[in-house]
């Protein structure tokens, strides 16, 4: 088999266990036997072609229903696999036409061989009328319904259409480095660019992690620029007690740890606490892991600064989860407001007096983040909002709302690849 009949063949077969099966893209990557069997070079076109389906799958479907006469046999999911993949890569990624429509066509099995014409014309006809859109409508168009309608309503029409476009591209890779005043030295390295916010950042496909300069020595870790943000909210914590909550997998853990903290790190996962545990060993760096619901936890202590890192609809991570766009519903995220109520209070309920809170989700739904902050405030006067300062989020005053929260779009730094899109407030127990 050709090097890349073999990648597109792995993509296929990721591409049914995420839309067939409902398996998140993460999971799916981990989990396969084939990927790390590719060469580097075949793996990360693999990854592309299926995140890049991942994120245009509408967009595609549409432009494959013009030119089917009637749909494809819901038991044809291996055809229809092969035939979206054809039409990303001649629409989105590309490739010769030759080399688009032959490999999708082989990626067709026995069962499957009696489509064969079916898809080499499909595709050659896509190939020969195109059908790409004009970003605004491909955004439009790859962007389920209920998300749009919430974002227009939270940050209108114009914000949402460019968080909307920013979903179309594949974001950069971030890296948090251990040191700050490594830096400087670190993104010389790495050829990487510093962002204003300290994280060094490099752009799409830049090849094997564990093979970059300085992951065997533990210098940096991977960590979205914005998710970098909420730890640094809780100010000068060297030397002081600080509990991160829902910690797994332990980028914020390892911030904390490096900032000279006392770190406690819980989740009540204990197969996800393992990785912090790994990152923990990688960077050198120290921290307690205790597995346990939060809910039930009682260490019979108080901690001087709490993190918590709410489970979340992770909406605001729909650049590197593009599946998430194609599993989540509208329902889950009011299950998981329900849920962050319920743990808010839990994690107040460990802050010394005098101590102070952040809370943080990864979400772009103002349910999970503003709402649920001001529900909070409204029910616990012994908290306060502490409002942070343009400088705390290295002078990009746009990341901050009137009330003094941080509020990141993927649309932010969008000349440079974006943001995740996370909420955090700053909250500050009384003194007793
Ligand atoms: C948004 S992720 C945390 C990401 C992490 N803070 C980081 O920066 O790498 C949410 C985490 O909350 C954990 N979690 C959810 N409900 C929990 C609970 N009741 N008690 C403890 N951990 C919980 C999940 O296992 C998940 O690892």
């Amino acid at each position: 088999m050709s090097e890349g009949l073999a990648a597109r063949r792995v993509a296929l077969d990721l591409a049914l266990a995420v839309l067939e099966r409902g398996r998140l893209l993460d999971e799916a990557l981990e989990g396969s036997a084939d990927l790390p069997r590719l060469a580097p070079r075949d793996r990360g076109f693999a990854r592309l072609l299926l995140a890049t389906l991942l994120r245009r799958l509408p967009e595609v479907d549409a432009a494959l229903a013009r030119l089917l006469a009637k749909p494809l046999p819901g038991k044809a999911p291996r055809t229809r696999m092969a035939l979206r993949l054809g039409a990303v890569q001649l629409l989105h990624l590309g490739t010769p036409p030759h080399a688009a429509v032959s490999t999708a066509v082989e990626l067709l099995g026995a069962k499957e061989a009696g489509f064969r014409g079916l898809v080499n014309a499909v595709l050659r006809r896509l190939a020969r009328e195109g059908a790409a859109l004009p970003p605004a409508e491909a955004a439009r168009l790859n962007t389920p319904g209920w998300l749009w309608q919430g974002w227009v309503a939270a940050y209108g029409e114009a914000t949402a259409l460019a968080i909307a476009e920013q979903h179309l591209a594949d974001p950069p890779l971030d890296l948090t480095p251990r040191d700050p005043a490594e830096a400087p030295a670190l993104a010389e390295a790495l050829g990487a660019r510093l962002l204003p916010t300290g994280s060094l950042r490099l752009p799409p496909g830049a090849g094997e992690i564990t093979r970059l300069p300085g992951f065997a020595e533990g210098r940096w870790w991977v960590q979205d620029a914005a998710a970098a943000l909420p730890a640094r909210l809780l100010g000068a914590v060297a030397g002081k007690a600080v509990a991160d909550l829902c910690a797994a997998p332990g980028g914020k853990t390892l911030q904390l740890a490096a900032a000279g903290a006392q770190v406690t790190a819980l989740d009540f996962s204990a197969e996800r606490l393992g990785r912090v545990r790994e990152n923990l060993k990688r960077t050198g760096l120290a921290a307690e892991t205790v597995a346990a619901d939060l809910l039930a936890w009682q260490p019979g202590r108080q901690f001087d600064a709490v993190l918590l890192d709410a489970p979340c609809s992770a909406t605001g991570t729909l650049r590197r989860h593009p599946d998430l766009a194609r599993h989540k519903q509208p329902g889950q995220v009011t299950e998981l407001v329900a849920v962050q109520a319920r743990l808010l209070p839990a994690a107040a309920a460990l802050v010394a007096p005098g101590g102070t809170l952040v809370y943080a989700v990864c979400s772009l739904e103002p349910a999970e983040g503003p709402a649920q902050a001001e529900a909070f405030l409204a029910a616990h006067p012994d908290f306060v909002r502490d409002a942070l300062a343009p400088a705390e989020v290295g002078g990009q005053d746009y990341l901050l709302t009137a009330e003094g929260a941080l509020r990141t779009l993927p649309c932010h730094l969008a000349g440079e690849g974006g943001l995740d899109g996370f909420y955090a407030c700053r909250l500050r127990r009384a003194a007793a």
